[in-house]
């Protein structure tokens, strides 16, 4: 990481941080219910636009067609999301480039502190994305060298051929630490564990995981990837990684995002969480509006309802079992998963993804890594009705 920071950001960086500090004290204290904060004399109007979005919410399967392939989420949003966005952008409060973003960062930024880690909302970067906050990383270190799994998370890659990184990678698809352990002779500069993992499914124990950070160099940067986190947390405890045991080590990144578990991929909400040393780092590369003011808006009203966050989860588990007993019943053999999609090996994973996609469905192929297998994302009952019904006819 390079020290200059301090010279070149130290005035905005303490801006920032004043502003952070008064956000956190407006933090509504009861996150039970998610208060309609719409108080002004266009309440029937956004009254109006409020019904239109959930009378389009009462069938689910009008949100999407069946399409398996990226890991979107298949249910409704939470309806104070589309409530109050929607109000935003009936006041037009949404459109003026001004310090209110700031002030919605913030407020974010001190939600994700106070609700994931209870510690200084310093801590905490918000990227365009977590995808964003990669970028930011990778930029930062500029490593000579990253390591990553075999079948992984294919941003790691992108992001680190732009600053001309060598790119090692353990010999086996799913994540495999004692391969890791064998190519720290190479000396990578930045590992990356995806936990769980991207596209395969499969999830490291926390504990696991922590004996290997013990055992690396701290000049090397470790980042975790937990974009499905709450989905692994929410099936093992034991695949659980808290945010906050990450400020204990000065070379770990934590990255989470509301585009899984919180349905908000469009809104482009990513965060990342480390040491005040490696967020600081982070900041000198982030734009200053690099979050829409309707993004924050959503990102802080998903946050505080967690039931309906773990309602879609449980959800989602519910309809992989389906998966689960269609690949028993067919003789499959499959990756156990701890996100909202699952691996499944087929005799020919290009022709079935080519069949699927005449019939409207699209499937992740994994041939090109060299897997005969199919990612299918898991969708809402509706979906998953078709796809399995094309399925039980195809295999
Ligand atoms: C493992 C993993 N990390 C990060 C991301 C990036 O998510 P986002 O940029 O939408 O936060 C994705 C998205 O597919 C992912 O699968």
């Amino acid at each position: 990481m390079k020290d200059d920071w301090k010279t070149v950001n130290e005035d905005k960086y303490n801006n920032l941080k004043r502003l952070m500090d008064y956000c956190t004290k407006q933090i509504p204290t009861d996150t039970s219910t998610t208060a309609d904060t719409s108080t002004n004399d266009q309440e029937d109007e956004i009254q109006s636009g409020t019904n239109q979005i959930q009378s389009t919410q009462s069938s689910e399967e009008v949100f999407f067609a069946p399409h398996v392939d990226a890991t979107l989420y298949p249910f409704p949003l939470l309806t104070q999301i589309a409530k109050q966005t929607n109000n935003m952008v009936i006041k037009a409060d949404a459109l003026h480039y001004k310090t209110d973003v700031w002030v919605n960062a913030a407020v974010l930024v001190s939600l994700v502190a106070v609700y994931f880690t209870s510690y200084e909302i310093i801590d905490i970067i918000i990227g365009a994305g977590s995808d964003q906050v990669l970028e930011f990383a990778i930029h930062a270190v500029e490593p000579k060298k990253v390591l990553m799994s075999k079948t992984t998370f294919a941003m790691y890659e992108i992001y680190s051929k732009q600053v001309g990184a060598e790119i090692l990678k353990t010999d086996s698809h799913e994540h495999n630490l004692d391969e890791f352990r064998e190519k720290l002779k190479e000396n990578p500069e930045i590992i990356f564990l995806c936990l769980p993992n991207n596209p395969l499914g499969e999830c490291l124990d926390w504990e696991e995981v922590k004996k290997f950070i013990d055992e690396v160099d701290e000049d090397i940067l470790i980042i975790i990837d937990g974009a499905y986190q709450e989905y692994a947390s929410f099936k093992d405890k034991n695949k659980k990684i808290e945010p906050k045991w990450i400020l204990n080590y000065p070379n770990v990144l934590y990255t989470g995002t509301f585009s899984k578990a919180y349905g908000l991929g469009g809104m482009r909400i990513g965060y990342g969480i480390a040491n005040q040393t490696i967020i600081s780092n982070l900041y000198k590369l982030r734009p200053p509006f690099n979050i829409t003011t309707l993004s924050l808006k959503a990102g802080i009203i998903a946050l505080q309802d967690e039931k309906f966050v773990n309602d879609s989860i449980e959800k989602n588990f519910i309809e992989m079992e389906r998966y689960i007993q269609f690949c028993n019943k067919k003789g499959l053999k499959y990756i156990e998963s701890w996100t909202n999609f699952i691996t499944i090996f087929v005799e020919d994973s290009t022709k079935i993804s080519d069949d699927l996609l005449k019939m409207g469905i699209i499937v992740r192929n994994l041939a090109g890594y060299g897997l005969n297998g199919i990612r299918i994302t898991i969708g809402n009952k509706i979906q998953n009705d078709k796809v399995l019904n094309i399925l039980e006819n195809m295999i």
